[in-house]
C-alpha cells in the first residue's frame, strides 16, 4: 500500500492514514486502509485473505474486552432475546442498574446517557451553559478548554476542541470558548482574570485528564490540583472529558483518579460499551441541574447499550483488568523506553501510561502515518495522534506475551525503516 498525500491534512490525524478509495456510495470522510476485517478474537483481527493482525487500536480505545468476548456475546444475545430498545419515555431497568454502578464507583451522583463521545461532551457543554446562565445570568457565560484538546466533531464539541486544524472550513463555530495551554496554570488563571475584568463569567472548564488525540499528553498533578481550586473559587464547574481515558484505560477506573482530585462531572464513551455505542455524562450534586425537557436522546441508554456497558464494567472488576492494565502498561513502558534508546534517530521519546501510550516520532525523519502504514503491512494495527505520535491503545485484556509481541513487531518495523 502506498502512502498518498493527505488530501485535507488540515483536518487532523484521524481518517487520513490509508489510501484505499472510498466506496462511491459512502461520503468521503475517511481515507481507509484497503482491508476489511472478517473475524476478531481477543487482541487479534483477521482480514478477508486470512492475514492476522495484532490490534493495538481496538476500535480506537473502544473494544475494552477485545473482540468477540464470550461473556459480552452471551449477555448481549440474551438481552436481544428479551428487549432491545424502548424510549426514555419509560423506565429502563438496565439504565437504572448501569447508573447505580457508575455512581457507586465514582464521584458522580447522577448520569445522562447518550450514544457517543461528542454527544456526551455536547451534553456537558449544554450543562455548562445552563449552569453559567443560572448562576450569573447578567454576564456572558464562557467555557474554558485546553489547546491541543479533542472533544469531538459535532458543533459544540468542535468549538471546545483547541486545535485550529479541525475548525478550518467550519466557521462560524459556537462563540463563548477560550483556550489555555494544557498543564499551564498561569495560562488558565489569566483567562479567569480576563473574563472577570470584561464582565464575563467562566461557567466551567472542559479538559481531558490525559490528552489522547492531541498527542498522548499526561495531565500534570500539580496543574490539575490548582485548576480544581481555581474552579471552586470562581464557582465554575470542572468537567473532565474521559471519553478516551475512562473505563480502565489508565489502570484506574477513571483517569481523574490518577490526579487525586474530583471533577464536578465527566464524560464517557469509547471503552464503556466495549464496541457498542454508548456515551454518558456523569455529574455530582452541584452540577446535577438538568430538568425534564432540557436534554434528551432517542437511543441514549437503551437496554441493549446499557447491558453492554454493565457487562464491560463488571468484567473489568471480575477479571481484575485494572491490575492487568497497570502491569501490562509498565511492561509496555519498558519496551517503548528500550525502543527509544535503540532508535534515537527515529524516536524522540515515549508518552503516556497504562494502555494509553505513544511514541513521539521525529518529524524530520519520518511521518507517524508512514509508520502506521508499515505497521499495518507487518500485521500490527496502531493509530497516529497529534504531534507526530504513534498511539497504542490495545484491549484491556492484552496479555504479557501479546505485549512482548507488540514490542517485537515495533522493533522489526523500526529496523525496516
Ligand atoms: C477525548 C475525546 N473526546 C471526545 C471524542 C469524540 O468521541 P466520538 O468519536 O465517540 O464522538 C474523542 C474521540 O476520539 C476523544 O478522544
Amino acid at each position: 500500500m502506498e502512502l498518498v498525500d493527505a488530501p485535507h491534512s488540515k483536518c487532523g490525524t484521524l481518517g487520513y492514514v490509508g489510501s484505499s478509495p472510498t466506496a462511491p456510495t459512502l461520503m468521503n470522510t475517511y481515507s481507509r486502509f484497503n482491508v476489511s476485517f472478517k473475524k476478531g478474537k481477543g487482541c487479534w483481527l483477521w482480514d478477508q485473505k486470512g492475514n492476522k493482525y495484532l490490534d493495538a487500536v481496538s476500535g480506537i480505545a473502544t473494544c475494552s474486552l477485545g473482540h468477540s468476548d464470550r461473556v459480552l456475546r452471551k449477555k448481549l444475545t440474551s438481552q436481544l432475546k428479551k428487549i432491545q430498545h424502548v424510549s426514555n419515555l419509560y423506565k429502563i431497568e438496565e439504565q437504572e442498574l448501569l447508573s447505580q454502578w457508575l455512581t457507586n464507583h465514582s464521584c458522580a451522583e447522577s448520569v445522562f446517557f447518550c450514544n457517543s463521545g461528542a454527544e456526551a461532551n455536547e451534553s456537558a457543554i449544554k450543562l455548562l451553559r445552563k449552569y453559567g446562565n443560572q448562576t450569573n445570568s447578567k454576564k456572558e457565560s464562557i467555557i474554558l478548554a485546553a489547546e491541543s484538546g479533542f472533544h469531538g466533531r459535532t458543533f459544540a464539541a468542535l468549538s471546545a476542541t483547541g486545535q485550529p486544524k479541525y475548525h478550518e472550513g467550519f466557521q462560524p463555530l459556537l462563540t463563548g470558548f477560550k483556550f489555555f495551554e494544557y498543564n499551564n496554570i498561569e495560562s488558565v488563571s489569566n483567562l479567569f482574570e480576563e473574563c472577570n475584568s470584561n464582565n464575563k463569567n467562566v461557567s466551567g472548564v472542559i479538559i481531558e485528564p490525559i490528552q489522547g488525540e492531541g498527542g498522548v499528553i499526561k495531565g500534570d498533578k500539580a496543574f490539575f490540583n490548582k485548576l480544581r481550586k481555581l474552579c471552586s473559587e470562581h464557582n465554575s464547574l470542572l468537567i473532565f472529558d474521559e471519553v478516551q481515558s475512562g473505563v480502565g484505560r489508565t489502570g484506574k477506573l477513571w483517569g481523574y483518579q490518577n490526579l487525586e482530585i474530583e471533577p464536578d462531572g465527566f464524560t464517557l464513551a469509547k471503552g464503556l460499551g466495549g464496541g457498542h455505542p454508548i456515551g454518558a455524562l456523569l455529574v455530582n450534586k452541584k452540577a446535577n441541574i438538568f430538568n425534564p425537557g432540557d436534554h434528551a436522546s432517542t437511543f441514549g441508554g437503551n437496554p441493549f447499550a446499557c447491558t453492554a456497558a454493565l457487562t464491560v464494567l463488571e468484567e473489568i472488576q471480575k477479571r481484575k483488568l485494572l491490575s492487568n492494565v497497570c502491569l501490562r502498561g509498565k511492561q509496555l513502558e519498558k519496551g517503548l523506553s528500550l525502543l527509544s534508546k535503540k532508535f534515537p534517530n527515529i524516536i524522540e521519546g515515549k508518552r503516556g501510561f497504562g494502555l494509553l501510550q505513544g511514541l513521539v516520532i521525529k518529524k524530520e525523519y519520518i511521518d507517524a502515518k508512514t509508520i502506521t502504514l508499515k505497521a499495518f503491512e507487518m500485521g500490527l494495527l496502531i493509530v497516529p495522534a497529534g504531534g507526530n505520535v504513534i498511539r497504542l491503545v490495545p484491549p484491556l485484556i492484552i496479555s504479557r506475551n501479546e505485549i512482548k509481541d507488540l514490542v517485537k513487531k515495533l522493533n522489526l518495523i523500526f529496523e525496516a525503516i
